[in-house]
């Protein structure tokens, strides 16, 4: 044998030992998806503006967001049957409910968002990670999918931006645990996350509701105009379902001057960050669609958003 091939003879055994050592690590780690798609319920269109539009629709600024952490977003009507949203269940990897005006017991949008509720816990307990995040009314809605009754009251934060008041389980939640010191730190002395709400939950009532807190964690708090004390982002004990009465999506996709959107470089590592977050918890789930061209006819790519930042605060948005 040549010194050169007995070098490289060496250099194979060394690599291999390595690969064969390094093996059980990688085993042991969950196959992650790559190629999320996450789900957004389209939302019923309130504002007389918007309904030459449309019935429902979606803000651009979601869909971004989504994007911006590396998912693809199936838009999801709310027109459809309950055959319909368990299929669509099986094909997407995650779930947001946005934020908006719509009856949280008796509206399409709530009836819709409590079908995958349900499929969701049942995928979950059955070891099928599956996660559902709440944006403002979103959030709202997971509180009384969770509590099974409406225990929001007046807590107006209206066109405000405001530090969080970040409780003890925020250092080592998920949805914090991988953020900067500085940036967290940031995150709860400046006013980094916009509200744009009337109702929400009382801190008094969700301690007081066993299903709430048997339920969920809260990770930061703050005080309403009429100085209620309310929760503003939560996390759920064992499933994996985030809300925030705030608006993350607005720290880069949002530019109306007349509102209180974040945008200085911490609010936009908010953004990201949580953006990334929650897809990345997309990545843990493994349903998929069944060939590439029905997931591409799927996809918010077939649809043009309209420009409606002269009407609505938002700079695009889709109808549906
Ligand atoms: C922050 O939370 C603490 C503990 O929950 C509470 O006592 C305090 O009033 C809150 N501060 C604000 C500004 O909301
Ligand atoms: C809630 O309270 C605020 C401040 O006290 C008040 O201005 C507002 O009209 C109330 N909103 C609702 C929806 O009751
Ligand atoms: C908003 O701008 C678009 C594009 O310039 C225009 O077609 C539309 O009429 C405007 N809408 C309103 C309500 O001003």
């Amino acid at each position: 044998m040549s010194s050169v091939r007995f070098l490289a003879y060496l250099w194979r055994v060394f690599f291999c030992c390595c690969c064969v050592r390094a093996m059980p690590a990688k085993i042991q780690q969950e196959p992650l998806n790559d190629r999320p798609v996450i789900g957004i319920l389209t939302q019923l269109v309130s504002d007389d503006v918007m309904r030459p539009f449309g019935r429902t629709y979606i803000p651009d600024s979601y869909v971004t967001y989504l994007e911006s952490g590396g998912s693809r977003v199936m838009p999801i009507r709310l027109t459809l049957t309950t055959a319909e949203y368990e299929n669509i269940f099986w094909k997407i990897n995650g779930l947001l409910l946005i934020g908006g005006a719509a009856d949280l017991e008796t509206s399409d949008f709530a009836r819709v968002a409590k079908i995958f509720y349900k499929l969701a816990l049942e995928a979950n307990d059955a070891g099928d990670f599956f996660p559902i995040w709440g944006t403002c009314m979103g959030m709202q809605l997971l509180t009384v999918l969770v509590a099974g009754q409406n225990l929001l009251t007046n807590t107006t934060a209206e066109n405000v931006a405001l530090p969080l008041n970040l409780t003890a389980d925020a250092l080592t939640s998920r949805m914090f645990q991988n953020f900067p010191k500085r940036l967290l730190k940031a995150l709860a002395e400046e006013p980094l996350t916009g509200n744009f709400h009337n109702y929400g939950l009382e801190v008094k009532t969700f301690q007081e509701n066993q299903k709430l807190h048997g339920f969920f964690t809260p990770l930061s708090t703050n005080t309403a105009e009429n100085g209620v004390h309310f929760v503003s982002t939560l996390e759920g004990k064992k499933y994996p379902f985030y809300g925030v009465q705030w608006h993350p999506e607005v720290n880069r996709f949002q530019w109306d001057r007349k509102l209180s959107f974040p945008h200085s470089p911490h609010a936009v590592q908010v953004s990201s960050l949580l953006a990334e977050f929650f897809v990345n918890e997309g990545r843990r789930s493994l349903h998929h669609f069944d060939n590439p061209e029905k997931e591409a006819s799927s996809l918010i790519y077939m649809h043009k958003p309209v420009y409606t930042a002269n009407f609505t605060s938002y700079e695009q948005a889709y109808f549906f």
